[in-house]
């Protein structure tokens, strides 16, 4: 047990398993009393059970923490404001919020519901917003709190089959920024992992299968890339939010980390790498000279066109 965060009160989301099982964990061994909320969905977001978040809240109390137990869905306002209200009347108070809820719908895009992008939307993107929005105005007054949303290598590289997930956790990246904005001025900071973990979201065959293909390829999107994604424990990001939710992380804020297993890396922020400029507006037939040559000179297609055969 350590002291990093005695006296805060911090709510978890998707905190029944997988790594926000893990973050709750360690926000509640560094003496934080957590609010564990799950929705207890499958993967696919349905069949919700009430239990799923008394395991983990149990597990603290076993170790002397302190913890509640919530099965509220992040996705409708109304219910997020019923977590953050659990917070604050049962355990008094709200510092940290950490945003892990979500589960996937995969279908490439040209069969994709109208439902299943709204659902995946609905549940990462809103979900998050729903709980910041929920937070905000009790951090603003109190002049200080911490922000962890979970963004994704789907949002930042792109994933087959994934343009619902993909859509959602990249705007994730654009709300933490703009939040981390909004309340920066105010004590609050808002960060975002984008996480690599064996989990039941990633130990699927479609996973498992796009990493080989990638390992084939030579494309390395994180250190862990060559190491089994079996082995990247989802307890192995949970140091990193404690971190980012302590007083030693002040100073950090809109910032995006890559936990993948015990490899963590900063992002770098987008920036223009390569620009062409002239003061006159530019003639498609100029650029289909220079743009060959210049912008889009040596770049990679992610996914060129299938061969027939
Ligand atoms: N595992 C990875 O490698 C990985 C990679 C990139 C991003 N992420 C992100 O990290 C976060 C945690 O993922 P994980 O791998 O631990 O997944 P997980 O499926 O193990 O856990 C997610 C939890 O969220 C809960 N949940 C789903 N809908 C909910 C709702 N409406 N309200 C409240 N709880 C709800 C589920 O019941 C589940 O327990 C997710 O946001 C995920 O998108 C994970």
């Amino acid at each position: 047990m350590g002291n990093l965060l005695d006296g805060k009160v911090a709510i978890v989301t998707g905190a029944g398993r997988g790594i926000g099982r893990g973050v709750a964990l360690e926000l509640a061994a560094q003496g934080a009393a957590v609010l564990v909320n799950d929705y207890g969905v499958g993967l696919d977001g349905r069949e919700p059970q009430s239990d799923m978040a008394d395991e983990v809240v149990a597990e603290i109390r076993s170790h002397g923490g302190r913890a509640a137990a919530n099965a509220q869905s992040v996705a409708e306002f109304d219910s997020a404001a019923k977590i953050v209200a659990q917070a604050l009347d049962e355990l008094g108070g709200i510092d940290i919020l950490v945003t892990c809820a979500g589960f996937l719908r995969d279908r490439m895009v040209f069969n994709m519901a109208e439902e299943e992008f709204d659902a995946v939307v609905g549940v990462h993107l809103k979900g998050t917003f729903n709980c910041i929005r929920h937070v905000a105005p009790h951090l603003r007054q109190q002049g200080s709190g911490r922000i962890i949303t979970f963004a994704s290598g789907a949002g930042l590289f792109g994933n087959p089959g994934q343009s619902n997930y993909g859509s959602a956790k990249s705007a994730i990246g654009g709300l933490t920024k703009a939040v981390a904005r909004d309340l920066g001025g105010y004590g609050v900071t808002v960060n975002a992992i984008s996480p690599v973990a064996a989990t039941r979201m990633t130990m699927t065959e479609a996973t498992l299968k796009a990493r080989e293909i990638r390992k084939k390829q030579g494309i390395v999107r994180e250190e862990s890339a060559l190491r089994q994604l079996e082995n990247l424990s989802p307890e192995d990001v949970a140091p990193m939010v404690a971190f980012l939710a302590s007083e030693h992380a002040a100073g950090v804020n809109g910032q995006f980390f890559l936990c993948a297993g015990t490899s963590y890396s900063l992002l770098s922020q987008p920036r223009p790498i390569k620009t062409i400029f002239k003061e006159a507006r530019w003639t498609v037939a100029e650029l289909e000279e220079i743009v060959p040559q210049t912008l889009a000179e040596g770049l990679a297609n992610p996914a060129p066109p299938i061969d027939p055969e």
